[in-house]
C-alpha cells in the first residue's frame, strides 16, 4: 500500500477483534513513530505499549466516568450513547507521552507555539499509517483526565499524556466522515 492510499483508506476504528498483532507489525509501527518530525529534532516523545487487558479495563472505567462527566458539561446529547468498548477490544494500547520541556526555537516566538505537542501529534499520525499499510485499526483516543492516565500507566507529573492509541484488527470499518473538499480548505496565493 503505498503512502496516499494508506491516509485515504484510513479511518477511526471503534471495533476491534481479539486477534493478537504480530510482533512485527508492532515494532514497525513504533519505527514509524520515532521518524515523525520534531522541533529541533528534540524527539520528545515517549511511547508506553501494553498488551495486557488489565491496563484497557482499568482505562475504560476510568474513561466512562469521565464520559459521564463531560456529557454533564457539554450538553451533548449523543455522548452517554458513544460506546468505549474498544478501548477493552484494543489488544495493544501505546500511550504517547510527551515531554513539555523538550520544545524548538518556537518556544521564544512572541506567540509560542507547543513545539512538543505537535510532534507528538505527527507520532500518533505516523503511527496510524504504519498500522493502516499492515492491514490493521487504530483509534485515537483522548477521551481521558491525564491525571487518571498518569496514575494508571505511572507516568511522572512533569510528562504530558498526550493520547492513547487504541491498536489492533478492524471487526469492521465505518464510512468515512465527509471531509470537506480542498477548494473549502486550501487558498492558493498568485
Ligand atoms: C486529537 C484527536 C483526538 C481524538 N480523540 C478521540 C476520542 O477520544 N475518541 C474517539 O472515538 N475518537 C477520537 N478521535 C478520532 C476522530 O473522531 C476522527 O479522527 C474523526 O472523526 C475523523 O474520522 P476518521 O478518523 O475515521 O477519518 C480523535 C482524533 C484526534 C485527531
Amino acid at each position: 500500500m503505498d503512502c496516499f492510499e494508506a491516509i485515504v483508506t484510513r479511518r477511526s476504528c471503534r471495533n476491534f477483534k481479539s486477534q493478537p498483532v504480530e510482533r512485527e507489525k508492532l515494532n514497525r509501527i513504533l519505527e514509524a513513530a520515532i521518524y515523525a518530525p520534531s522541533p529541533a529534532n528534540k524527539q520528545p516523545w515517549e511511547f508506553i505499549v501494553t498488551q495486557n487487558a488489565k491496563y484497557n479495563t482499568r482505562l475504560k472505567s476510568v474513561a466512562d466516568l469521565t464520559k459521564d462527566k463531560l456529557a454533564d458539561r457539554s450538553g451533548w446529547k449523543w455522548l452517554p450513547a458513544f460506546s468505549l468498548e474498544f478501548l477493552v477490544q484494543a489488544p495493544i494500547l501505546i500511550v504517547i507521552v510527551g515531554d513539555p520541556a523538550r520544545n524548538g526555537a518556537e518556544q521564544f516566538l512572541d506567540e509560542p507555539s507547543p513545539g512538543y505537542l505537535e510532534a507528538c501529534s505527527a507520532a500518533v499520525q505516523n503511527m496510524q499509517l504504519a498500522a493502516q499499510s499492515q492491514g490493521l485499526g487504530t483509534l485515537w483516543f483522548s477521551l481521558f483526565e491525564k491525571s487518571d492516565v498518569r496514575d494508571i500507566f505511572n507516568i511522572s507529573q512533569d510528562k504530558d499524556p498526550i493520547a492513547i492509541l487504541c491498536v489492533g484488527y478492524p471487526e469492521f470499518i465505518g464510512k468515512a466522515p465527509v471531509r470537506k473538499s480542498v477548494e473549502d480548505k486550501a487558498t492558493f496565493l498568485d
